[in-house]
């Protein structure tokens, strides 16, 4: 039975988190966190429950992917929020959880501090991702019930799929081969989560955030590619805008903003 769980639920106690994060619960093995949420709204479980599995056997990613998430290695959790604001402010909470688990591994030092995020919301150490975010909500019209965000972090994996290995990395294999301690590193996430989405709900967008968002950012200033399905082209990454697009510049002066979910933003050189 693993015990890691019980060292974040400690240190969320001493630090006065647990009135949020009433409901921390742990299961060896579940399909998805993802889908344990939906079962806990039904039963009306509140805001700040989290779920974590040691091993999900049906993980799921964005776009319909898989999202294989192996035993004993990783952090896969989801958070069950019941935010008072619009159902179209929801989808902004993926970056607000990308921001607070990068922050969380840029707080563990050694060569982790080198950890950014990918706009929206990949968090990336030495140009692979560590951690995917798949973000869910049940919604009346203007009324949110419910949002689940679900978040997997690689952390003590050493051993990834042919196609993923130029991809994806894990702390461990960043962090010479050394242990991550999965129960710190989640509360660390958890903290940092509980005052961004504060920061978030009292602005109800991301201008509060912005700054520490930007100072993450990948390639802010830099050239990205804009993979737009009509066309690609090359822009100047100017950072996030309040609404949580990002603001690119083009060669001619102009102003653009990038929606998640339209297109998708590159380097010039591979993924980051
Ligand atoms: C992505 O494709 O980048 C998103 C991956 C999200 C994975 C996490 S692991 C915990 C939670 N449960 C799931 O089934 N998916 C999310």
């Amino acid at each position: 039975m693993s015990d890691w769980p019980d060292i974040t639920r400690q240190i969320l106690k001493e630090r006065d988190a647990s009135r949020f994060y009433s409901s921390i619960l742990f299961r060896e093995t579940v399909g998805s966190t993802n889908e344990w949420v939906r079962e806990l709204d039904e039963a009306d479980f509140p805001e700040g429950t989290v779920c974590i599995a040691e091993e999900q056997t049906a993980g799921r990613g964005r776009r319909g992917r898989a999202w294989e998430s192996p035993k004993g290695e990783n952090i896969y959790f989801s958070l069950l929020l019941r935010p008072a604001f619009a159902p179209e402010r929801a989808s902004a909470l993926t970056l607000v959880m990308g921001l607070s688990v990068a922050q969380a591994v840029r707080s563990l030092g050694g060569p982790l501090p080198s950890t950014g995020i990918k706009w929206p919301n990949d968090v990336v150490l030495n140009h692979r991702k560590i951690c995917g975010i798949l973000t869910e909500m049940k919604a009346d019209i203007g009324k949110i019930h419910y949002v689940c965000i679900g978040t997997g972090i690689n952390v003590n994996q050493t051993e990834f799929a042919e196609e993923l290995r130029d991809k994806a990395t894990s702390l461990k294999l960043e962090n010479g081969g050394r242990d991550v301690d999965r129960g710190r590193l989640l509360a660390s996430v958890l903290l940092h989560f509980q005052e961004n989405y504060g920061k978030y709900c009292k602005a109800q967008d991301f201008s509060l955030l912005a700054n520490d968002y930007n100072a993450l950012l990948i390639g802010r200033g830099g050239q990205v590619r804009i993979e737009d399905p009509q066309r690609a082209y090359i822009a100047t990454s100017r950072g996030i805008a309040a609404d949580g697009a990002l603001i690119v510049e083009l060669a001619d002066g102009t102003v653009q903003e990038i929606k998640s979910g339209e297109v998708s933003v590159r380097g010039l050189y591979g993924y980051v």
